[in-house]
């Protein structure tokens, strides 16, 4: 506040000066509503921001919980614990014994206690060693055994509530926040988060002089051209609206790309900048691209119902043209064409038409080949990618997902070598953002050499594996006539364990759950 500034307020908010300055305390924002009888929005977005922009009141927030009793709850305030009631009406004109029959019966016409509320306000009435019970003259009888029970904290708690039927928590004395639980689990009252607003006057607003506040009549919002021709704005200046020029703006949660399209799209450029093409191929697959011609045994494992969701319709694949399905048969069976042993068995033409949910986006990048080998003018280096979706049957959890997308990419060209995928990973890696990559030997069944891609995450501060890749094997590619010194590189990658490391989530869920908090707050 400048020193000599008039200070101008509406007389209402004036008033609530006054009040604050009588109290001469803080004050809670809604009692403050209730010595004022002045609405809580209005007090707090007119009185007392007015006061504060003029410097003369602020206010601190506290989380706090607040307890009110049900209707159950204010009732047993008001008349009392059903047990205390069946005290009451036991003990009435000094009586200190009845049959239980008789009490119930009592208690049934004047206090309307139904048998579950009669049992219950007897078993809590013998708790608290109030009355005994005995069978000794064979009728149940209740005999008095305290005649002036002392108040218990279930008592005191209740009465700690205010006329409304409410109670901060931190207002509660220490001693009564065990009954505090047990009364809750009685659904005797509820709990609620809320916050409150302690407001306070500043030095300034404690020793103003009321008197020499300007009372702004009516408020004006602006001065219009009338009021400069006439002058009249001479006067109104005083009555202008003030305005916070510094108050933050309200936020706008603007609709936007979510941030997997925004990695996947980045992931997208920095192919297409390495000279690379898009493909795309089925979800639905044959067993045939997605495991035979990769060179995987039809009795491995990852073929079992545990990993692979097989489709039951359609039942059956269409294969590719009998000379290749020969050539893998044969790659299987004995080496073929490959130099190879093969694996030793008998290759079924039914189980490679299995039909099933793509494992992994090899079985669309091994398409590429096919394609290759129907093409006489294909030109080498040919550089594909596909970033797409892959199913596996995983127990979801916060690092797992039983539907997750790859990113996958081969290199086919003449004398390509180990060095050259190294290099476009590390690249591709390097693009993204992480500086330190590392290979290290691996082994998956199409390729050789094979290598696993590991990247340092700075955040977690350890290396974190990212994928597989390697050089396919002529076991693979030979069935489609592509023969050394044209060579496969391959690679297929994590998306979701990259997008983690990007977006910063650390459960992979997250990225398709999509929390709405965390949406709004990622950048554009
Ligand atoms: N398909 C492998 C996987 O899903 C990754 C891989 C792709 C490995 C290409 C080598 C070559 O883990």
């Amino acid at each position: 506040m400048v020193k000599g500034k008039v200070i101008s307020l509406k007389p209402e908010f004036i008033a609530v000066l006054k009040k604050l300055q009588e109290l001469n305390r803080t004050v809670e924002a809604r009692e403050l509503c209730e010595i004022t009888q002045m609405e809580y929005e209005k007090l707090m977005s007119g009185a007392i921001f007015a006061l504060q922009q003029e410097g003369l009141a602020s206010f601190t927030e506290e989380p706090t919980t607040i307890l009110q009793l049900t209707d159950e709850g204010m009732d047993y305030k008001k008349n009392g614990l059903p047990e205390k009631k069946l005290y009451k009406l036991f003990t009435a004109n000094g009586r200190r014994e009845l049959s239980i029959t008789d009490l119930e019966k009592e208690a049934q016409s004047a206090l309307g206690l139904d048998k579950k509320l009669f049992f219950v306000a007897l078993s809590n009435m013998k708790r608290k060693k109030w009355v005994v019970s005995s069978k000794a003259t064979g009728t149940e009888m209740i005999l008095i055994y305290d005649e002036n029970p002392v108040k218990q904290d279930d008592e005191k708690f209740l009465e700690a509530f205010d006329s409304n039927g409410s109670l901060k928590l931190s207002d509660l004395p220490k001693d009564l926040h065990d009954v505090e639980d047990q009364m809750y689990k009685r659904k005797l009252f509820s709990r609620n988060k809320s916050t409150l607003r302690i407001i306070s006057l500043t030095s300034q607003g404690k020793s103003i002089k009321l008197s020499t506040i300007v009372e702004i009549k009516d408020e004006i919002v602006r001065i219009t051209p009338e009021a400069l021709k006439t002058g009249e704005w001479k006067t109104q200046i005083n009555q202008l609206k003030k305005y916070n020029v510094s108050a933050d703006a309200p936020r706008i949660n603007a609709g936007k790309l979510h941030p997997m399209t925004i990695i996947i799209n980045e992931i997208r450029e920095i192919f297409h900048s390495m000279g690379f093409t898009e493909i795309r191929g089925p979800i639905v697959e044959s067993a045939f691209y997605n495991f035979d011609a990769l060179y995987q045994p039809q009795d491995h494992p990852a073929r079992e119902m545990h990993d692979t969701f097989y489709i039951k319709s359609p039942a059956k694949a269409d294969l590719p043209e009998k000379a290749i399905v020969e050539a893998i048969k044969n790659t299987h069976e004995n080496g073929g064409t490959s130099g190879s042993t093969g694996w030793k068995y008998e290759w079924k033409e039914d189980i490679a038409r299995k039909m099933l949910l793509r494992t992994h986006t090899t079985a669309t990048t091994l398409r590429q080949l096919s394609a290759v080998a129907k093409d006489k003018d294909v030109k080498f280096p040919l550089k594909v990618f596909c970033i797409d979706r892959v199913f596996r049957n995983e127990k979801v959890d916060r690092t797992h997902l039983a539907e997750f997308q790859q990113i996958e990419g081969i290199v086919i060209g003449e004398n390509v070598t180990l060095g050259d995928l190294i290099g476009q990973l590390v690249e591709f890696y390097k693009r993204m953002g992480f500086k330190k990559v590392v290979t290290r030997p691996g082994f998956f069944p199409y390729t050789e050499p094979s290598m696993e891609i590991a990247v340092y995450s700075e955040v977690l501060g350890r290396w974190l594996e990212m994928g597989g890749s390697g050089i396919f094997r002529p076991e693979v590619t030979e069935s489609w006539g592509i023969k050394n010194p044209i060579r496969v590189l391959a690679w297929g990658m994590g998306l979701e364990r990259l997008a983690m490391m990007k977006l910063n989530r650390p459960d992979i869920r997250d990225l398709y759950q999509s929390p709405i908090s965390w949406l709004r707050e990622v950048p554009y």
